[in-house]
This record gives structure tokens, C-alpha cells and sequence, in this order.
């Protein structure tokens, strides 16, 4: 046998590039190419990029420059994902050692690019070797993506919906990922079960917007929606003791979905629905295409079909206009839905964005002391709820060990990470753990 070629991979930003990582892993292995922890001793590097916000795109660039001295000599190095897809030939020309840039559309052309290199390393093109791949092609990359072959945790990702058509006006996903596609129901069904029978326990269901699912039925039916994707899994595949689903909009929170929470045991009673801001003016001037009134309503029908639904959402601060009032109207938002987990971030401008152009740009020391604020009161809401399950018994998944010798660490329907004593055979298991303290960021619990 050959010897494994050493394949280095950095993921940056959302779950849908954990997802994608793996699947690029997943790509090369028939090319011999094996995964390794550091670059300096890779035979090719991946950067799978994220472009959402600003510093996310500069890290990138930081890191390109620290692989550059780092690299072995002939190493291919590839940039893929979302700052690919936005930059294109520019990261070339900033980074002029890149061999390979490729967007999230056409991973599934990236063997073919990879032979291409290796190719070009044998007959010393050099620097005359470069690939771009920013394409929206017409084929779904979807239809030529490998099955997992490797051991899998016992939770994994799945992505369903990619893209989004709503165009919130600070947002480069519409841009970067592109229109919304949703993958057919069956070829979901059928990667889902490969992960049930390799042992997982946990799906993500994923997408950018993924409450606007909207895929092709099984046997020729009608498009489906979320609801009734998650109620095709649920009773097809009965391993699978729990769904979540991320990234959800307000405006596709439809009444299936709602109700699906009450119906459906394995779906968990977590749910990840962005507001961004509690101000009406800020909400429309961010293309929302709701009002801070209608987040509530969806809330409150939420908790009237589940009523122990944990929430949690993303929010901007500092966007263009953003007064003092507005600031307070997010805060009074946050404080009324008690989340039990927020993640919030200074607005930054993105190329090409409609809210990039705005005049009213807030000054970024504004952006910091209205960041503080809202942190400080997340923060004491995320303790809070972690208190109220003091007391509780509650299952918790066990899949990391602790820093502590005999400590694991278990996620709990909430996603909270319960730490515990206890033996390695749990790993991989649903537990029922006794919660007997809670913290900022986590609980602890005895398994009963
Ligand atoms: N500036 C700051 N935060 C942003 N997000 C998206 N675009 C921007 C931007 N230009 C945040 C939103 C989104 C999360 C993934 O990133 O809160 O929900
Ligand atoms: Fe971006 Fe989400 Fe708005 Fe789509 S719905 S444009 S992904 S913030």
C-alpha cells in the first residue's frame, strides 16, 4: 500500500462548514489522502473559510500567513468556503502561494482539482498552476457527495437546505452560499440512516435557513416541509433519539413546524431562532420582514406547544441608525424571552451588502459598550436557566471527556454540557443524569 498523503483542514464559522469539512475529507481519502492535526508536516492544506463577519475574513488571511512559513516544501494549498466564493482570484493575489480556490458550490470538483495539482507539483508549473472554482453550477454537488465512510460520534450533522432568499441587508449568505436549494427527502432519509446504522444517536438537521425547507417528497409526492421531514425521520428511523435543526427565521416558523414540537418526543426542546434586534425600526431597516411583535407571538405559540422549549438567538448591535432606544428595545426583547443562550456580535460591514452603504454607521467604541451590555445580561439569563434545571433529572448525551481523570461531559436536551463522573463505557450513550449545580456555562449532575 501507498503510503497516506497528510491532509491538514481548518474549519472556520457555522456547523454547515463542519459538515462540508467532512465531506471534503471524505472526498480525498480515495486520492490517499489521510487527516492530520497541524499543517507543518501536511501534504495539503484546507481553509474552509467563513466571510460572515469581518474578523472571520481577517483570520483567515493571519493564518494563511502563518501556513505559508509553516508549510512543507510542494504542499497544495486549497481555500475553500465562503471567503473563496467572495474573493475569488483576489485571495490569490493577496496569498500567491494558494494553489486552489474553491467555493461551497463545487466541492465535489475537488478531487478532480487536487489530481490537477499534484499533477502540476510533478511537472513544475509552479506558480503558473492556479485553480479558481467560484461556479453556482447546474449539477447539485449534493448528487455527487461520498456517504461517511469513517466512525462517526455519537451526534452528527446533516445538511438539508442550503442558501437563502431573504436578504437581510447586513448578510453575505444570499451572496456567498447562494438561492435556496433544498435536497429531496429521500436522499436525506437515506444518509440519515447510514448514520444510525454507524451508532449516531444526535442529527443536526442544517441549513442557512432551514425552517424554509422545502424538498421534494418521498415516492413523487409534493414538496414537504421541515415538519414533515422530521416526522418521516422520527418514525423511520427510531435510533435516532434526537433531531435539532439549525439555522431558523422568524417568517418560516410556520404552524407544522410549531406543532411538530409538541408532537414529535425526538425532537428537542432547543430551538435556535435569530431575532438580531428588538427594535421595529432596526427589524425593517434589516430587511427582517417582521416586527418585534410578531417574534413574540411566535414565541409564545412555541411555548404553548412545548413548554419547556429552551430559546436561543443571534444578535447585532451597532447596526447603521442604531439609537440609544433602539439599543434598550433589544435589551427589553432579550429580558422578556429569557433566553437560555443568546450570541451576539458588533455589526460589521461586508462588501456588497445593502447595509455596507448605509450613512449612519455607529462608531465601533459605541458598538463595544452596547456589545458589553448585552453580554452582561445574557449571560446572567444563561445562569439563570442553568439554576432552574438544579434539582431536575435530565438525559444527557455523553460524547467528550473532561479535563478531570473519570470526568465526562454529556449534552442535555437543552444544550447544556453536564459534567459527571463517570465510567468510559457511557460514552456514546443517553443517560438520565440528576442535576446538582448549575454555572455560567454548564452544569453538574450524577447519572442515576
Ligand atoms: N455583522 C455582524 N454580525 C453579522 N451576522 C451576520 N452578518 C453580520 C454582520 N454583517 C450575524 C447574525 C447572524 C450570525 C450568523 O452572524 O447575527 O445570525
Ligand atoms: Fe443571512 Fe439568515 Fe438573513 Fe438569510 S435569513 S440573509 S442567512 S441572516
Amino acid at each position: 500500500m501507498k503510503p497516506a498523503k497528510k491532509l491538514y483542514v481548518k474549519t472556520y464559522g457555522c456547523q454547515m462548514n463542519v459538515y462540508d469539512s467532512g465531506k471534503m475529507v471524505d472526498l480525498l481519502a480515495p486520492l490517499g489522502y489521510a487527516t492530520v492535526d497541524t499543517p507543518g508536516d501536511a501534504d495539503m492544506v484546507i481553509l474552509n473559510t467563513c466571510h460572515i463577519r469581518e474578523k472571520a475574513e481577517e483570520k483567515v488571511f493571519s493564518d494563511l500567513g502563518r501556513i505559508k512559513d509553516a508549510k512543507k516544501d510542494g504542499a497544495i494549498i486549497a481555500v475553500a468556503g465562503c471567503v473563496a466564493q467572495a474573493e475569488g482570484d483576489a485571495i490569490i493575489q493577496r496569498a500567491p502561494f494558494v494553489d486552489i480556490v474553491l467555493g461551497p458550490q463545487t466541492y465535489h470538483r475537488l478531487p478532480e482539482m487536487v489530481a490537477r495539482a499534484e499533477r502540476a507539483r510533478q511537472e513544475k508549473l509552479g506558480k503558473r498552476f492556479r485553480l479558481v472554482d467560484t461556479d453556482f453550477p447546474v449539477e447539485a454537488k449534493f448528487d455527487f457527495l461520498p456517504e461517511a465512510t469513517g466512525p462517526q460520534g455519537a451526534s452528527a450533522y446533516v445538511s438539508i437546505q442550503e442558501g437563502c432568499d431573504r436578504f437581510c441587508t447586513f448578510c453575505v449568505v444570499p451572496y456567498t452560499r447562494g438561492a435556496e436549494y433544498s435536497r429531496p427527502a429521500k436522499a436525506i432519509i437515506e444518509e440519515a440512516k447510514n448514520l444510525a446504522d454507524k451508532g449516531v444517536k444526535e442529527i443536526y438537521l442544517l441549513g442557512q435557513n432551514v425552517n424554509a425547507y422545502h424538498g421534494e417528497g418521498l415516492s413523487g409526492q409534493s414538496e414537504w416541509r421541515l415538519a414533515k421531514l422530521i416526522e418521516q425521520l422520527a418514525q423511520d428511523l427510531p435510533q435516532i433519539e434526537r433531531i435539532r435543526y439549525i439555522t431558523s427565521h422568524p417568517k418560516d416558523m410556520t404552524q407544522d413546524l410549531i406543532d411538530a414540537h409538541r408532537d414529535i418526543p425526538a425532537l428537542m426542546p432547543y430551538l435556535h431562532l435569530p431575532v438580531q434586534s428588538g427594535s421595529n425600526k432596526t427589524l425593517d431597516q434589516m430587511n427582517r420582514q417582521h416586527t418585534r411583535e410578531f417574534y413574540f407571538n411566535i414565541i409564545d405559540k412555541l411555548r404553548a406547544a412545548r413548554s419547556d422549549l429552551a430559546l436561543s438567538s443571534d444578535f447585532i448591535v451597532g447596526f447603521p441608525g442604531e439609537t440609544e432606544q433602539d439599543f434598550q428595545d433589544t435589551m427589553d426583547l432579550v429580558a422578556q424571552v429569557r433566553y437560555a443562550q443568546a450570541y451576539s456580535f458588533k455589526y460589521s460591514i461586508r462588501p456588497g451588502t445593502p447595509a455596507g452603504a448605509y450613512e449612519d454607521q455607529i462608531p465601533e467604541s459605541v458598538k463595544e459598550e452596547r456589545l458589553a451590555r448585552l453580554q452582561a445580561l445574557i449571560v446572567q439569563l444563561q445562569f439563570e436557566f442553568n439554576q432552574s434545571k438544579v434539582g431536575q433529572t435530565v438525559s444527557a448525551l455523553f460524547e467528550r471527556t473532561g479535563k478531570k481523570p473519570g470526568q465526562l461531559i454529556g449534552k442535555t436536551p437543552f444544550l447544556q454540557s453536564v459534567y459527571v463522573e463517570a465510567n468510559q463505557e457511557v460514552m456514546g450513550t443517553i443517560q438520565s443524569v440528576h442535576v446538582t449545580d448549575g454555572f455560567a456555562n454548564s452544569l453538574a449532575g450524577v447519572i442515576v
